[in-house]
């Protein structure tokens, strides 16, 4: 299986407070975005990695991850999410027929279980994401008024690497272009098109790190894995 991967890392990260730009910000020591460029570099199915970053930053990050095995391109992001989506899927290469796999910077600590997982169900079912059961209940809240209960044993928050054949993706975003849909994800778009998205089981430790607790989580966990190593990993 071949699949090629885009990290999206083009965007400011408000929330984080942080004049960096988010992805730019370092998690134990290592920037975001090249922890997560590392983890594809370590999948199996990844053959390339394009990185899309603010236009002011390629230079930065051509250097940070100069070191990065499969690394194919860094090229400048757009104003949305979906702009910087498209610019990394004009960086691959025409003649490339397997899955894209499009990711968030910002969930550093993704598993290569969990991409190589995502890959093999786009590439049999042409889209796939990860997603997590919803554990709280859940209310529509409305001017800090609550306007009902919502039945939460449908729901689940979708989490990245999302995963498409090439051609569906691209069929999927000329779609919603000419439609005008503004995408929160790219399986909005395959959505949008009605045709199917396979759900696999995310990972709570793909959390998206957005706030600066959740830095602070991800550094707790770093350090207690450092203290405490998994099975199989130094
Ligand atoms: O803003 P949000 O947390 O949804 O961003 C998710 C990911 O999309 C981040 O890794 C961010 O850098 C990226 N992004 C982007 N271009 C934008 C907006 C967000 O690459 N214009």
């Amino acid at each position: 299986m071949h699949a090629l991967a885009i990290l999206v890392a083009a965007g400011r990260g408000e929330r984080m407070g942080a004049r960096e730009p988010k992805a730019f910000l370092a998690v134990a020591g290592e920037p975001m975005l090249l922890r997560a460029a590392r983890a594809f570099a370590q999948a199996p199915s990844v053959d390339g990695i394009v990185a899309v970053v603010p236009a002011g930053r390629i230079g930065a990050a051509r250097e940070m991850l100069g070191g990065v095995p499969k690394l194919r391109d860094v090229v400048a992001g757009g104003e949305r999410r979906q702009d910087s989506v498209q610019a990394g899927l004009q960086a691959v290469p025409p003649s490339f027929d397997g899955v894209v796999l499009v990711h968030d910077a910002a969930r550093p600590l993704v598993e290569v279980e969990l991409i190589e997982a995502v890959a093999r169900a786009a590439a049999e079912r042409g889209a796939a994401l990860p997603v997590l059961r919803l554990v709280d209940t859940v209310k529509r809240v409305r001017d800090a008024r609550v306007l009902e209960t919502v039945d939460r044993t449908t729901l689940a928050a979708a989490q990245t690497p999302q995963g498409f054949r090439l051609s569906v993706l691209r069929r999927a975003y000329e779609k919603a272009w000419r439609d005008g849909v503004l995408l929160t994800d790219e399986a909005m778009a395959v959505e949008h098109l009605g045709e199917e998205v396979v759900a696999v089981a995310g990972s709570p430790r793909n959390r998206k790190l957005t706030t600066p607790e959740d830095l602070a989580w991800a550094e707790g966990l770093l350090r207690r894995e450092g203290l405490h190593p998994r099975a199989g990993e130094e």
